[in-house]
């Protein structure tokens, strides 16, 4: 059903809703936007949400209702954006100092406005609709009196998606300059109960590791400080019903469709309300604001289901294809890739390249990347960042020789850089020692050895931007890595003023999306990945100029099933980079057979990144086979409804599947063998319960009605002999 918002002028009501969703607000007799309900659809606006007026000893009352009514308080009400300072004692979602220093902020409806399409966001990713019958959105207009600042409150609700777009942005209209010191980008109260938080948190090579616990009273703070949205905490959460599982109860996601710091903090009061709110990372954020300025805060995505943490997921997915990535990429067909890094590190030469190119090509690969080493003087992680031009002592006869060597074979050519970064061993930096971020005292620590460039800089970002339209405008390339190998410390820049460095961090995330649109949007036909050492930065804002992303520097197939299956939360397989590594693996040292390496890769967008010629006649035969049988289910894989069904986080059997509506690909892992165990069984799900399906496997092959498959399942059988071991289904309608 189409999107719709109502605004009932009766009960100073607000109704967002489609087939799936209602979120619903109300503007009580003081003009406080309370908060009604989010979740499943409900048909009618009523009284029902409405929270009662009551006394609550220790609670305040504002000034304006007068000396004896005490039975209204800004701390009990479930609020849709909270100030601070002004009687509720909760987190604030916003703090604002004015220039008497007062950090006093009440926001309060004024009006609204309501229309197609969604709400712009300068400077930001955001989702986006390609006709404005897609979505409607209703704008509230807040101010606060004594501040005379306006907060304009945006929510988005989108035809047929269980999600609810909202972001916030704040306007000086005095006539005297103030500092945020906080800006949410959302905030929610939650009606009481008892609930489950879910985070994706880890590290370099350990990302997105799934992690649920119980809400208690208190404040949870997740975070990251790391001037990205890190390897360590993504910009995700979920709060789950006590009782929800994969498959059944409530759960409503928040995704931030930003890259940088942030926080998600859920705070739950001794009377179990809960508050949720996520937005820019607040410490050592300050950002001044003159009159008439304003900021802008970037987009929360809340989803909701009733169909557990699975539903959750399919609906991010879903809505990422259409909403978020560019939608020609929502269909697109990846290209099987093969990338050098893991083949050669920094030690290649032409000869070897053309090596991997010509056993790449024999095995039906159709895309070589280039990846770290081919600029400046770059022959270890030390030095040449910033320099990019090509490194001719290590390619003689050029980039550009390379790829058309590439093309001539039918391939596509992809080459990596790490643009926003810089080396002390560079030219650039010869140059422009001052282009490096770094406090007032010229403190700046290393990372990978090397600095980051001050992004918030025009100047800056002019120089790398004509650096590498230079190189793609001269060759032919077909795809580009984009890289970032550091998390950002001393976040101050000699561009700004004095008391401006608390701006430095978010100036920074807003002069990269600058730096990515235009070079995005001038190369219509190249397809970008996003990588920071792997997943560092696997968020929405990023996949809003790149629709697909190095998921993790870990390619070790064992760490990959709880990767893969953390990330598959927050994004569709189709923007996750998957490639078969060597053996043992690089990161861990785990030895596996190229079989699991591979079922493991195929839930992605997949690809090889190992010395291919110095494979043997059986592994080769694997790989042209695999590469087969990737292509053959490409369109199904990347474009498919992806499902979880058994979690690597809970125990050895693993196992998720991908549909659409004549096939599914059903994969079942094995981590470790073990002597005398049970005999497994598998249900898939989402089969039509009255077709018949033809399924196979490892050269057998039976016929089976969906409800027989889905209800008796299918018993692993023969057993699988080995640790690290997979099975592949693939069930077809007939
Ligand atoms: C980190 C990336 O994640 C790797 O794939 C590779 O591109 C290296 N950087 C190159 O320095």
């Amino acid at each position: 059903m189409v999107a719709k918002i109502i605004y009932d002028e009766n009960l100073k009501m607000f109704h967002l809703s489609n087939d799936k969703i209602s979120y619903i607000m109300h503007v009580d007799h003081h003009n406080v936007l309370t908060h009604i309900y989010m979740g499943g659809k409900v048909r009618n606006l009523s009284t029902l949400g409405i929270y009662p007026k009551f006394n609550r000893d220790f609670e305040v009352n504002p000034e304006e209702v007068g000396l004896d009514y005490r039975q209204f308080s800004l701390g009990i009400l479930p609020l849709e954006y909270s100030g601070n300072n002004s009687g509720d004692f909760r987190e604030p979602s916003l703090i604002i100092r004015d220039q008497e220093g007062s950090t006093v902020n009440d926001f309060r409806y004024i009006d609204h406005e309501i229309f197609d399409g969604v709400s712009q966001i300068d400077g930001l990713p955001s989702s986006y609709v390609e006709a404005q019958d897609e979505a409607k959105t209703l704008r509230l207009y807040l101010f606060d009196e004594a501040l005379q600042h306006e907060l304009v409150l945006n929510y988005t609700v989108f035809n047929n998606q269980p999600v609810i777009a909202r972001s916030a942005k704040l306007i000086n209209k005095s006539d005297q300059k103030s500092v945020i010191y906080k800006i949410a980008s959302a905030s929610v109260d939650v009606e009481p109960g008892d609930y489950d938080l879910l985070q994706l948190n880890g590290s370099w090579a350990r990302e997105r590791m799934v992690e649920r616990e119980a809400i208690h009273t208190g404040i949870k703070k997740l975070d990251s400080k790391r001037g990205s949205s890190s390897h360590h905490q993504n910009p995700f959460i979920a709060i789950l019903d006590k009782h929800t599982t994969e498959f059944r109860g409530k759960a409503v996601g928040y995704q931030l469709v930003y890259s940088g710091s942030h926080e998600m903090t859920v705070e739950k009061d001794p009377y179990q309300n809960l508050r949720v709110q996520l937005g820019i990372q607040s410490t050592g954020f300050e950002w001044n604001l003159s009159p008439e300025e304003s900021f802008q805060t970037p987009e929360v995505l809340i989803a909701f289901s009733n169909q557990g943490i699975n539903g959750l997921s399919q609906s991010y997915h879903d809505f990422i294809k259409q909403h978020i990535i560019p939608r020609k990429y929502a269909e697109f067909e990846r290209p099987v890739l093969i990338n050098n890094w893991e083949a050669t590190y920094f030690d290649f030469t032409e000869e070897k390249v053309f090596d991997l190119v010509d056993k790449a090509n024999e095995l039906g690969i159709e895309l070589f990347v280039l990846d770290d080493g081919w600029f400046g003087k770059r022959d270890d992680d030390f030095s040449s960042l910033g320099d990019w031009f090509e490194y001719h002592e290590k390619i003689p006869n050029g980039l550009k020789n390379i790829a058309d060597y590439v093309h001539d074979k039918g391939m596509k050519f992809g080459l990596w850089f790490e643009p926003e970064m810089i080396s002390e061993e560079s030219e650039l930096y010869k140059n422009h020692p001052d282009w490096v971020l770094h406090d007032v005292n010229k403190r700046a620590s290393r990372g990978r050895s090397q600095y980051v460039l001050d992004m918030g800089r025009q100047e800056v970002r002019e120089n790398i931007y004509t650096q590498m339209i230079e190189i793609l405008d001269s060759i032919d390339i077909d795809y580009v890595k984009w890289d970032m190998n550091r998390n950002i410390s001393e976040t101050y820049s000699a561009a700004l003023e004095d008391n401006k460095s608390g701006e430095a961090n978010h100036r920074y995330i807003l002069g990269l999306y600058d730096l990515l649109d235009r070079i995005t949007s001038r190369y219509d036909n190249i397809l970008f990945e996003s990588c920071s050492g792997g997943g560092g930065r696997f968020d929405l804002g990023m996949l809003q100029y790149m629709p697909q992303v190095w998921t993790s520097d870990n390619t070790d197939p064992i760490a990959r099933l709880k990767i893969q299956y953390g990330t598959s939360m927050i994004a569709p397989i189709n923007t996750m980079g998957a490639h078969v590594s060597a053996s043992p693996n690089h990161q861990t040292g785990r030895t596996t057979s190229i079989d699991f390496r591979a079922a493991v890769a195929y839930a992605g967008v997949y690809g090889y990144e190992l010395d291919i010629t110095s494979l043997n006649e059986d592994e080769l035969a694997s790989i042209a086979q695999q590469v087969r049988f990737y292509k053959e289910n490409r369109a199904l894989i990347q474009t498919g409804t992806f499902t979880r069904l058994m979690s690597p986080f809970e125990g050895n059997q693993v196992a998720w599947s991908i549909h659409n509506d004549n096939k599914m690909l059903l994969f079942y892992f094995e981590v470790l063998n073990e002597a005398s165990k049970p005999l497994h069984k598998i249900k898939p799900m989402y089969l039509d319960p009255d077709v018949k399906y033809l399924v196979k496997y490892e050269g057998s092959e039976f016929e089976a009605y969906g409800d027989e498959l889905m209800n008796l399942g299918i018993y692993i059988y023969p057993q699988l002999k080995n640790d690290f071991s997979a099975r592949i289904f693939e069930i077809t309608a007939i």
